[in-house]
């Protein structure tokens, strides 16, 4: 489905994650044309490869503030020779990072973990899109299901234990029985998680005043009941040039 026909409609996606972001992709570029991407907060690579092997024009680089991740998804790229001359990794803040503007930047689950004003972070957004290029943020989203999931987190937060945690992978080993328990032990801090932001109206203005338009948004599937739920809002950045706190505003 095509952003533009998504239009104010919301929550009407039956894809999830990194695949709806492969599919969005795709919709709005193609397969064939050359584009480069920045994945932002990468993790362990998958999403960048697997665009990679999609979309076989497209040039990309993944930055992730975690040494281990970046060590993770160089030791995954040394294993596709095919993909190397395309894709390279790099450890670093988003917060901080400066480079030429990609033609499509990318999050998945990043931006609600990252501490600090927003208008800085989306000032960097701005930089590193180029004017016309696609902002893809698949990101928790500001609804009922995950107000009450973050009013619960506050709780989880004051009764923090080794008990509970304990209990709490007892449930998630129930609820996912083919799960790894590794991938499992991984997800129980992100019990305690309050988003710094969230998708949605609020968060649209936010990212209109860095010259970002919205053109669409869809909900991901839940992967899991304690999982806030996600949505993937896909944003233009129109202009080069726009004012911000009265003053004109350049990359
Ligand atoms: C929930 S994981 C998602 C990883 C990946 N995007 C995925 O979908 O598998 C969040 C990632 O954001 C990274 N991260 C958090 N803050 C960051 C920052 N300021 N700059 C770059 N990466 C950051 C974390 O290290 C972590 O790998």
């Amino acid at each position: 489905m095509h952003p533009e026909a998504i239009g104010r409609a919301r929550f009407c996606s039956s894809l999830s994650g990194a695949a709806e972001i492969g599919a969005m992709l795709e919709e709005l570029q193609g397969r064939a044309r050359a584009f480069t991407l920045l994945d932002a907060g990468c993790g362990t690579g998958e999403q960048l490869l697997a665009l990679a092997q999609r979309f076989p024009a497209m040039s990309g680089v993944g930055i992730d503030i975690a040494a281990a991740n970046i060590a993770a998804a160089r030791a995954r790229l040394r294993t596709r020779p095919d993909l190397r001359g395309r894709i390279r990794f790099e450890q670093a803040d988003l917060r901080e990072w400066r480079h030429e503007p990609f033609d499509v930047v990318i999050t998945n689950s990043v931006l609600y973990l990252v501490p600090g004003p927003t208008d800085a972070l989306d000032a960097r957004l701005a930089a590193l899109t180029r004017p016309g290029g696609l902002l893809l943020l698949c990101e928790p989203v500001a609804c009922v299901r995950n107000s009450v999931l973050i009013a619960l987190r506050r709780i989880l937060r004051r009764l923090r234990s080794r008990a509970l945690e304990r209990l709490a992978l007892a449930i998630a080993k129930r609820l996912h029985p083919d799960a790894d328990i590794a991938f499992l032990e991984d997800r129980i801090p992100y019990l305690y998680v309050v988003p710094e932001r969230m998708n949605g109206p609020a968060r649209e203005r936010e990212l209109a005043a860095f010259g970002f338009r919205r053109l669409g948004e869809l909900l991901v599937p839940d992967a899991s009941i304690a999982k806030l739920r996600h949505s993937l809002a896909v944003f233009r950045r129109e202009a080069a040039e726009f004012p911000v706190a009265g003053r004109a505003w350049r990359d």
